[in-house]
């Protein structure tokens, strides 16, 4: 049999090594060592890690390489990012969305991504960001995965028109229904808002991603009626809650409590690790609470978690270049999971947990699997997050859709080597 593409001598995120993969007809059609055929193309993976692609859980693209647009936010605070954020809705158009998130897609592509959980915010009662990220999506369909979610920024009950553009935004084709409980003017209305939303998701089978109590109010509870609205209209592993980050400032007898009931309900929990800690805290004086939900204890209770980006230079964040190797490495730190099994989970946390988290079908790197890998410049999954290394080849469908060379430094220092490649400083690697 001939095939489309044979990537030889992979380490895969599992720890096998010396494995070859072989796709054809956009499928990977064997995973297996000393795989011996014809091949259109064939990449040496020498060695180095052949992952699934990156997936992003939770993204803004609407929003995203906005920054200086209309003015640059000086502060670097939320409330100022929120001011900006207000003056560049009504006066961006629809094409300046859409060739700003196309550039953003082609960045994700050179890094790695394959599929992008975007917030689409619909409070505007043009649906500008709707219209534009939904043409986005069919455009990038060939290479990328795009799910958008009806975001209502200003909150479902707050804002007067949220409601119905909600509506129209889902009747226009957007794939899951969000919501922002925290931000609706008391609690009860926020635990209101996340039954009217959770209800309009089942009645219209739809999946659930809502930014959940990004607070440090210890008290906040919404996350507490989503995974009991999860659990009671049964869309159970189909609702995520997106932040979380109150559960970090959160009555540890309470969390005791709460963990239990969220494992009940199948709720899905992404943490976006480089804006919680920088956003989190900010009213602390010191100690500055960390503000990163409680990842360690979720995992231990079976709950699927994914780290999210949120944002890339837009008004909120000024800084990310779609590299959720940096997410991973954030959220490796900020939740001190540093053993070799946890560090290893922080690679997961952006590849098959938010993969699952968004419900993505042919995804991995077995036999039948959709053909989508990523093979980088590092030698397992720790020293990719260690490293952040180049994508060294990005592969959709069974073709090469990046390339990026690999980074090696030269050397011009009497008695030491010519040359400098990250790889070389893995622990495995025989010139250590
Ligand atoms: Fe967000």
């Amino acid at each position: 049999m001939d095939f489309d593409l044979i990537v030889k001598n992979a380490t895969l995120p599992d720890g096998r090594t010396g494995m070859d993969i072989a796709c054809a007809g956009g499928l990977i059609v064997a995973v297996e060592q000393g795989i011996v055929a014809e091949a259109k193309e064939v990449i040496d993976a020498a060695g180095q890690l052949v992952s699934p692609p990156f997936v992003d859980p939770h993204f803004h693209m609407d929003a995203t390489l906005s920054l200086g647009n209309p003015r640059m936010n000086v502060s670097g605070t939320l409330l100022e990012g929120i001011a900006l954020w207000s003056e560049l809705k009504p006066i961006q158009t629809v094409e300046q969305i859409i060739e700003r998130a196309l550039r953003y897609c082609d960045l994700a592509v050179s890094m790695g991504i394959g599929a992008i959980r975007s917030h689409v915010d619909i409070c505007d009662d043009e649906l500008k960001g709707v219209e534009a990220l939904l043409d986005v999506r069919a455009k990038v369909a060939p290479y990328l995965d795009l799910q958008l979610v009806a975001f209502p920024q200003d909150g479902i009950f707050r804002d007067p028109t949220a409601k119905e553009n909600l509506t129209r935004a889902l009747d226009m084709g957007v794939d899951v229904v969000g919501g922002i409980p925290h931000f609706e003017r008391t609690m009860q209305s926020g635990a209101a808002s996340v039954t009217y939303l959770c209800e309009l998701a089942a009645k219209r089978g739809l999946r659930v991603d809502m930014h959940c109590d990004e607070s440090d109010d210890p008290l906040s509870r919404h996350v507490e009626t989503l995974a009991y609205e999860t659990t009671r209209l049964g869309l159970q592993g189909r609702v995520a809650g997106s932040h979380l980050t109150s559960m970090h400032s959160m009555d540890n007898y309470y969390v005791s409590k709460l963990i239990p009931l969220m494992a009940e309900a199948e709720l899905r929990v992404i943490p976006n690790p480089l804006i919680n800690i920088m956003l989190q805290g900010r009213h602390d004086s010191y100690p500055k609470r960390r503000g990163q939900t409680r990842v360690p204890e979720l995992r231990a209770a079976g709950i699927t978690v994914g780290f999210g980006s949120d944002c890339v230079m837009d008004p909120w964040y000024s800084l990310g270049k779609a590299d959720m190797l940096d997410v991973a490495h954030m959220g490796l730190h900020v939740g001190q999971l540093s053993s070799r099994a946890d560090m290893a989970w922080c690679y997961q946390a952006v590849t098959g947990n938010s993969a699952q988290i968004m419900g993505l079908n042919g995804y991995g790197l077995e036999k039948g699997c959709k053909a989508n890998m990523v093979l980088l410049q590092a030698s397992d999954t720790i020293e990719a997050i260690r490293l952040r290394p180049n994508r060294l080849a990005v592969i959709r469908g069974g073709r090469v859709i990046s390339r990026t060379p690999p980074s090696i430094a030269n050397l011009y220092l009497e008695g030491r080597p010519a040359q400098v490649n990250p790889v070389d400083f893995s622990p495995k690697s025989p010139s250590i």
